[in-house]
């Protein structure tokens, strides 16, 4: 069999790329070891696909080569996968924070993406293996797949990264790096639920389904993030904590501000003035859900406490509990709850114009496998279709 490009991994990344390089009259076979097209797709955004975010931009993505994703995101931008999208008269919303989710179902982008690829004559194959990979003397590729062999000029690695390894994901694409002697950068999983100490399950056990909606999380680092944080049976959760997971090593704390907007020690202090015979916790209330408010005063010994009798020390160390609370998280879920890989492919090693590895004429690598990893809201599908667009233009 032969084709001009092979394409492995029909994930997000794979199928743009493939729907490129066949509008340009190439021959492309896109190969999947599954039986499923765009299964982290059909399960993302619980199930409505955060298929991009209005405000992408390259300070949104962690990389040890900082720049190299700003060429891709520049020449396929948000707004060209929102054409795309319109196009196919998918409907879809703004939920928060410029995210953009289908307003019925993540299956709307996969049967586009598919259109899209039959308009532009890919082949499909999907349970289908490769065994092996090597380049022959003319330049050429020839893939030992289970469909046989496969001869082709150019070869493009999709595969993702290993999040959610009971769905099909793989290291595939890291072997095949290291195999053509390209480095890869260490990976770990990013957006994910941290894990906490008992203590702290105690202390919040009794919580579960409290959340507040923002908070301002940080990381030892100086990364902030404004978003929802839930208390859950397993700890803290939501997005603030996803986010920061990415930026977080073990050994670290995190810092939590659960009232980013006001300070708290002036207005408990102006409270003192204004209304010195409440209670603490009643004047807590205007502020925070009252289950927390109950845990906190409890736990300072303040829950029969009026603001008069309480010094500047003690509102000090009662505010300093809410708007600078450490917490020391344990580790990760891993990546069998992981939304990304961090770390991966070594972008030093590809051009950020064609995603084509420099030393192997031929080999390209998209998507998650790379060292490019967005933040949680739509960041990480645009990186697949901004990727993907740009080797298929060169592949
Ligand atoms: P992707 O994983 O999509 O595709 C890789 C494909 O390669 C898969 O089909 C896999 O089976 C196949 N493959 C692997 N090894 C192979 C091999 N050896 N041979 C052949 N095929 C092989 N992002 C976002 O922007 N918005 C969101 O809403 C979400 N939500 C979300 C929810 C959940 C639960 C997860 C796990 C992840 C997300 N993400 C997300 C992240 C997003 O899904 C991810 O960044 C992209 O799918 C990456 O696209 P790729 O095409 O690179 O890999």
């Amino acid at each position: 069999m032969k084709y001009d490009i092979v394409i492995i991994g029909a994930g997000a990344a794979g199928l743009m790329c493939a729907i490129e390089a066949g509008k340009r009259q190439r021959r492309v076979l896109l190969v999947e070891h599954t039986d499923k097209i765009g299964e982290k797709i059909r399960i993302s955004g619980g199930g409505r696909c955060n298929f991009t975010n209005i405000n992408a931009e390259p300070k949104k993505y962690l990389s040890k080569n900082a720049h190299y994703c700003t060429s891709a995101l520049k020449r396929f931008t948000q707004w060209d996968f929102i054409e795309l999208v319109k196009k196919h008269r998918i409907k879809f919303h703004e939920k928060t924070l410029g995210q953009l989710f289908c307003d019925e179902t993540a299956k709307d982008i996969i049967n586009m993406l598919l259109a899209e690829c039959r308009a532009a004559e890919v082949t499909i194959k999907k349970e289908t293996k490769v065994d092996k990979i090597w380049k022959e003397d003319n330049g050429s590729f020839t893939l030992q797949t289970s469909l046989g062999e496969v001869i082709c000029q150019s070869v493009v690695i999709a595969t993702g990264g290993p999040p959610i390894p009971k769905i099909g994901a793989t290291e595939f694409g890291y072997k095949i790096a290291r195999q053509f002697g390209i480095n890869v950068i260490p990976h770990r999983a990013g957006l994910v639920p941290l894990t906490f100490e008992p203590d702290l399950l105690d202390y919040t056990k009794e919580l579960s389904g409290v959340a507040i909606d923002p908070i301002h999380v940080t990381s030892e680092s100086g990364m902030l993030f404004r978003e929802a944080m839930l208390f859950t049976h397993r700890g803290i959760s939501g997005p603030a904590i996803l986010q920061i997971s990415s930026y977080w090593n073990p050994g670290e704390s995190i810092t939590l501000n659960l009232l980013p907007d006001i300070d708290l020690m002036q207005w408990l202090t102006e409270k003192r003035q204004s209304q010195p015979r409440a209670m603490l916790h009643t004047l807590m209330h205007e502020l925070l859900p009252k289950r927390l408010v109950q845990k906190l005063v409890d736990d300072a010994q303040l829950s029969q406490a009026r603001i008069a009798d309480l010094s500047d020390k003690i509102l000090q160390n009662f505010s300093s509990r809410i708007v600078a609370w450490q917490v020391t998280p344990s580790g990760s879920e891993g990546y069998r709850t992981a939304e990304v890989a961090l770390g991966g492919v070594d972008t030093h090693a590809l051009s950020s114009k064609t995603m084509e590895a420099r030393d192997v004429p031929g080999l390209y690598f998209i998507g998650e496998v790379v060292d490019v990893t967005g933040h949680l809201g739509g960041y990480n599908f645009q990186w697949a279709w901004s990727s993907g667009w740009c080797a298929g233009q060169y592949a």
